[in-house]
């Protein structure tokens, strides 16, 4: 879907169908309050010949939270879409709204239509960090799966304009870049194990450079991390049969003097536990063991687009973790690139190994900072469920940075510790260090490990088991999280 900004102006003399967000009142009345103080929402309702202020009047429309009311007027259709209390009104409630809102539309047969959500906002409230999760919404919601369908249902809704004052028309274009990389990331999550297997990503990543002239893709085959002493990335893809690729993606859009801003992905593409074999039920969820990769790779998309003055780097280590004749076994010990020596105890905890191996490979890069993004444990679920994602790192201005990105993005993470108690879990008797730390503070154990090879940069570490996809009714990937670090990339490059 394409998305574009429209000024206040033309949203006035458009005919397309219109997305109008109403605050609650106690009554109705005080829901025509509303109309009486916005002039837009005033002018509209002579356009219609007063048949909003009789909607309203008549009681049908509360504006509550996404509730959704189509209002069908010869001069203009208009869904209205409510937004729950004014003094609770935020980038949040507006972003939901609007997928309510075009979710309604996309049963009627328009093909193009105007959010003017913005313009339930007071001026001087209006940020460009909203109008920014805004498109990222309509974004967002126009996404629907079919790859692997034999019939796709086609959308007709095939434009969005969302109404935005001149000076915020960027942040309509960044917002829909933030989408699409986020749409990007859920189609990679999506894609069944079968057909997203390592090589296919690394051929997203020569695609995406094919497309992207200041992009550069490069894929390390098996023959070359053995050559680089990479124990620990091969020992988890020994057990399978397709090969493992540590694809790196480059992106210039800064001086040559910049530093690197570094992202690395956990790329599992499907995580049946190894040796350490999981149970069954739900098993199949773990083809999303690769959306930290996923993310790296929206992330990647929207920087092109966007063409944000910074360098960064992608790393993705990209394997599967399957059970075999040949495959690593507990109690295995591996050397990792990095040269500490590692006791495999549990195959499933496979994540920090393939990172482990990509984080010391980063360093050549000679990086600002290092950010990994990974679904690296059920741990993190148990501790911020499904709306959080985990956040921890070894430089409290970088996690801050993170920390406020989220929130801006409606993409928010929670930050847990990293300390030398923790770290003491980690012990070995057999190498210098093993890959599980026991059952209590799985995710920060994880971390800890990481963290073992983390040392010589700025780094931190994302856990998004639980917020990079959704099971259920509506199965399916979130493409978090990119809306976050797309924000602390727009926040470095001075475009926030
Ligand atoms: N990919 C999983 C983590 C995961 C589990 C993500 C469930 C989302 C939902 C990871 O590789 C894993 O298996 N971790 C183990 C670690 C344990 C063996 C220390 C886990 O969390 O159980
Ligand atoms: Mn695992
Ligand atoms: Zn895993």
């Amino acid at each position: 879907m394409q998305i574009k900004a429209l000024s206040p102006q033309q949203t006035l003399e458009g005919t397309a169908p219109l997305i109008v967000g109403l605050c609650a009142g106690t009554a109705g009345a005080e829901t025509c309050g509303e109309l009486e103080s916005n002039g837009f929402f005033k002018t509209l309702d002579q356009t219609v010949e007063g048949s909003l202020s009789a909607l309203l009047e008549a009681g049908d429309f509360s504006g509550s939270r996404n509730q959704t009311q189509l209002l069908w007027h010869r001069q203009r259709k208009i869904m209205l879409v409510g937004l729950g209390s004014r003094s609770k009104l935020n980038a949040r409630v507006l972003a939901s709204a609007q997928q309510s809102a075009q979710k309604a539309l996309a049963k009627t047969q328009a093909s193009q239509a105007i959010s003017a959500l913005s313009l339930s906002v007071e001026n001087n409230q209006l940020t460009a960090a909203c109008i920014r999760q805004l498109a990222a919404a309509a974004a967002l919601a126009s996404y629907q799966y079919s790859t692997t369908k034999s019939s796709s249902t086609s959308q007709s809704l095939a434009c969005m304009n969302i109404t935005a004052p001149s000076e915020l028309v960027d942040a309509v274009n960044a917002g829909a870049a933030v989408g699409a990389g986020s749409n990007f990331a859920r189609e990679l999550g999506n894609l069944p194990g079968n057909v997203c297997t390592p090589s296919y990503l690394a051929q997203q990543a020569q695609d995406l450079a094919a497309e992207h002239a200041r992009l550069t893709t490069t894929v390390l085959e098996e023959a070359d991390m053995q050559e680089l002493g990479m124990g620990a990335l091969l020992a988890v893809s020994q057990g399978s049969r397709e090969p493992a690729k540590l694809i790196t993606m480059e992106y210039k859009g800064g001086a040559a003097k910049d530093k690197p801003i570094c992202l690395v992905g956990k790329g599992l593409t499907f995580d049946a536990g190894g040796i350490s074999l999981k149970p069954g039920a739900g098993m199949d969820e773990m083809k999303y063991d690769m959306c930290g990769a996923a993310s790296v790779f929206g992330v990647m998309q929207a920087a092109c687009e966007l063409e944000l003055p910074l360098n960064i780097v992608a790393v993705v280590p990209s394997s599967e973790n399957l059970p075999d004749g040949i495959a690593v076994k507990p109690g295995d010990v591996v050397t990792s690139m990095a040269g500490k020596t590692i006791e495999i105890l549990n195959t499933d905890a496979e994540g920090r190994l393939i990172l482990c191996d990509a984080l010391e490979y980063s360093r050549r890069f000679d990086p600002e900072v290092v950010v990994d993004m990974a679904t690296l444990t059920g741990a993190c679920i148990i501790a911020l469920g499904h709306h959080t994602s985990g956040l921890l790192g070894n430089d409290d201005s970088l996690a801050n940075e993170l920390l406020a990105a989220g929130e801006t993005a409606g993409d928010p993470a929670w930050r847990l510790p990293i300390t030398d108690e923790y770290q003491a879990q980690l012990k070995s008797n057999f190498a210098d260090i093993a890959n599980i730390g026991g059952r209590p503070a799985g995710t920060i154990t994880a971390a800890c490990f990481l963290a073992r090879f983390t040392e010589d940069f700025r780094w931190a570490h994302l856990d998004i088991a639980g917020t990079a996809w959704k099971s259920g009714a509506h199965k399916g990937a979130t493409g978090r999280p990119v809306p976050l670090l797309s924000e602390f990339l727009l926040t470095r490059a001075g475009q926030a």
